[in-house]
C-alpha cells in the first residue's frame, strides 16, 4: 500500500510526463509478460519502469545471464530505481528515444523484448513515432515491443511501423484504469 501511496503521490505532481495515478495490476503486469520466452537468456528493455512493478516482475522471472535496461526521465522513480540490488538490470535516468545510443555505450546492439509503459498520448507526435522506429530497429527479428496503453489511439502509429498483421492487441479490465496491450513484432 505504502509503494502505492508513493507512486500516486509523485505521479500526480507530474501528471503530464507520468500519465497515470496508480501502478500496473497484477492482471496486467501479466498480459505484458505473457509473451516472453523468459527460458532463454535475453536483452529486454524497460521504458517508464516508474516505482518497478514491473520492473520487479521482469526480474523475478529473468534467467540470471539475462539484462534488464530501464529507462525513467522522472528523478524520484530513477533515484528509487537505482536502490534495486541485481546484478542483471541497468537504470537509466534517459529519455527513451536515446535508446540506440544508450545502447551503443553499453556495446549492445539489439534487443530481445522492450516493455514500454509510456504515456504515449502524452508525448508529442513526433518523439512517439521516433521512439517507436528506433525501438523497432533495435529489436531481433521476431522481437517483439510491449505497450500498454488506456486507449486504441495509438494503434495506427504501431501499425504504421509493424504493419496490423504483426500486432496482437488485448484488453485488461482489471486494471485503473482498463487498458490494451500491443504486442508487436519485428519481422
Ligand atoms: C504510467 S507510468 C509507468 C508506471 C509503471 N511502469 C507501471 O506500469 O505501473 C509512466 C512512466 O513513464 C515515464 N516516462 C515518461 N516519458 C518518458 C520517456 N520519454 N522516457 C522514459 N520514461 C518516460 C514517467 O516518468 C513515468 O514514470
Amino acid at each position: 500500500m505504502q509503494k502505492k501511496i508513493a507512486f500516486f503521490k509523485e505521479a500526480i505532481k507530474n501528471i503530464k510526463t507520468s500519465g497515470s495515478v496508480m501502478p500496473s495490476s497484477k492482471f496486467l503486469i501479466k498480459k505484458l509478460l505473457r509473451k516472453i520466452d523468459f527460458t532463454k537468456d535475453l536483452i529486454l528493455v524497460e521504458y517508464g519502469a516508474a516505482n518497478g512493478v514491473v520492473t520487479r516482475e521482469i526480474l523475478k522471472k529473468m534467467s540470471p545471464n539475462s539484462k534488464l535496461i530501464c529507462f525513467e526521465i522522472n528523478d524520484v522513480f530513477y533515484a528509487n530505481l537505482k536502490e534495486i540490488d541485481d546484478k542483471r538490470i541497468v537504470v537509466l535516468h534517459q529519455s527513451a528515444e536515446n535508446i540506440e545510443s544508450e545502447l551503443r555505450k553499453l556495446n549492445l546492439k539489439n534487443i530481445d523484448y522492450c516493455i514500454s509503459s509510456l504515456p504515449l498520448a502524452m508525448i508529442p507526435n513526433e518523439i512517439c513515432k521516433r521512439i517507436i522506429l528506433n525501438t523497432k530497429k533495435t529489436l531481433v527479428t521476431d522481437g517483439l515491443f510491449i505497450q500498454y496503453q488506456y486507449s486504441l489511439q495509438y494503434l495506427p502509429h504501431f501499425k504504421e511501423s509493424f504493419d496490423a498483421e504483426n500486432i496482437d492487441t488485448k484488453f485488461v479490465l482489471l486494471n485503473f484504469p482498463p487498458a490494451f496491450v500491443y504486442n508487436c513484432k519485428k519481422m
